[in-house]
């Protein structure tokens, strides 16, 4: 369903066009505040109304009505073997939304699947590392629950990310003068093997791919130490993790099975592989033909040249039809070295 919509995008989306593109809103969540309170601030930012309408729309078009109904009572029951503090900041949100604890548990799971990608890390001749990231999702209403959010501890930035609002995992983030880190989708998993994530979730106490980015901006040491976590830690489906650091040659595309990594892919500029594209796809397997989303970004990587590679013109690589589609919700570009460029923006919606 996911390849049908992107190839009829293709169809309408015209190269270059442009429109308003916004940053997100910024939220700040204290790590010192308990679990159940510390998403509070998203009212500052989101009417409740507008959360409740969002988030019934996101579970409509990815769990199906009967699915729903049979899953509401299990989700609610399963509740109690979620891992903190993700247990304590989704029970605080459902009572922000004013919404049902369930919902807001199927909702944080409908996100694990279906996310197209597209992410680049690449060094330029002085050594810097720059990470960009598109991700794609055919669901128009996250581009306004975008969000950019600073994790602070003791009033300072622990780690930051963009994600949605209602979603307690990141999909993109960084962990200032350390690393930077996106997940892109592996393999084709559908609706009717997403029950088994929350399942597996929650009985067999692997990590929702969303949440490991999160632990890991918060605990790992350093680049090495975070390839190390994002390939070793178990999590309940395929993806892949692409992390940047702060060092030349600091630059690695994950591939991840549920029990360990299957494939670590590093920049290695003395080789002049100075960028790696990571899309959905494993990098050693061509692309199925209707997708040419890698081999777009290497060409104009390829036309950029290391010598002219920066946050900027890794923007425009980023911008590229078809890396840059009808279902791309937003953009991030980042450094862990210079951690206050980090900025987000969102893409507008094209029309029909
Ligand atoms: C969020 O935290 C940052 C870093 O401490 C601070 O500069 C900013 O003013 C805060 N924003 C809000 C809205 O509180
Ligand atoms: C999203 O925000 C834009 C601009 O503020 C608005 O025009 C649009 O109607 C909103 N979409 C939804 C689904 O609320
Ligand atoms: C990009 O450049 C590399 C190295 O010169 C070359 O092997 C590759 O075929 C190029 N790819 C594209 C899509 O232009």
């Amino acid at each position: 369903m996911l390849r049908v919509s992107l190839l009829l995008v293709g169809l309408w989306v015209s190269t270059g066009a442009t429109g308003d593109q916004l940053a997100p809103p910024t939220v700040n969540i204290s790590l010192d505040q308990s679990p159940e309170v510390r998403w509070a601030p998203l009212l500052k930012v989101f009417d409740v109304d507008f959360l409740q309408r969002a988030a019934a729309e996101v579970i409509d078009s990815t769990v199906p009505k009967w699915l729903h109904v049979i899953v509401k009572p299990l989700v609610r029951a399963l509740e109690k073997y979620l891992p903190q503090p993700y247990a304590g900041e989704i029970r605080g949100l459902a009572s922000h939304f004013g919404g049902s604890l369930s919902d807001i548990i199927i909702l944080n799971f409908a996100y694990e699947v279906s996310a197209f990608c597209t992410s680049i890390v690449a060094q330029d001749k002085n050594g810097n590392v720059f990470h960009g990231r598109n991700l794609d999702y055919p669901h128009a209403v996250l581009r306004n629950l975008t969000i950019d959010v600073l994790f602070l501890k003791d009033g300072q930035v622990a780690y930051r990310g963009t994600t949605f609002a209602g979603y307690v995992g990141l999909w993109t983030g960084q962990s200032p003068n350390k690393f930077t880190v996106s997940g892109d989708q592996r393999g084709s998993d559908h609706w009717w093997n997403w029950w088994k994530n929350v399942v597996s979730a929650m009985l067999l106490r692997r990590t929702p791919v969303s949440w490991l980015v999160r632990e890991t901006l918060e605990e790992a040491r350093n680049f090495q130490d975070a390839v190390m976590r994002l390939s070793k830690i178990p999590i309940i489906t395929e993806v892949y993790y692409i992390v940047g650091g702060v060092r030349a040659g600091e630059g690695a595309v994950i591939t991840r099975d549920r029990s360990g990594p299957a494939d670590i892919w590093p920049l290695e500029p003395v080789n002049r592989e100075w960028f790696r594209v990571e899309t959905n796809f494993d990098h050693w397997l061509p692309p199925p033909a209707w997708d040419h989303r890698r081999d777009a970004a290497i060409k104009a990587l390829n036309a950029t040249g290391q010598d002219h590679i920066t946050m900027e013109t890794l923007y425009k690589v980023l911008s590229l039809y078809p890396v840059c589609n009808g279902v791309t919700i937003y953009t991030t570009l980042m450094s862990a070295a210079t951690p206050d460029r980090y900025h987000t923006l969102v893409r507008p919606q094209l029309s029909v």
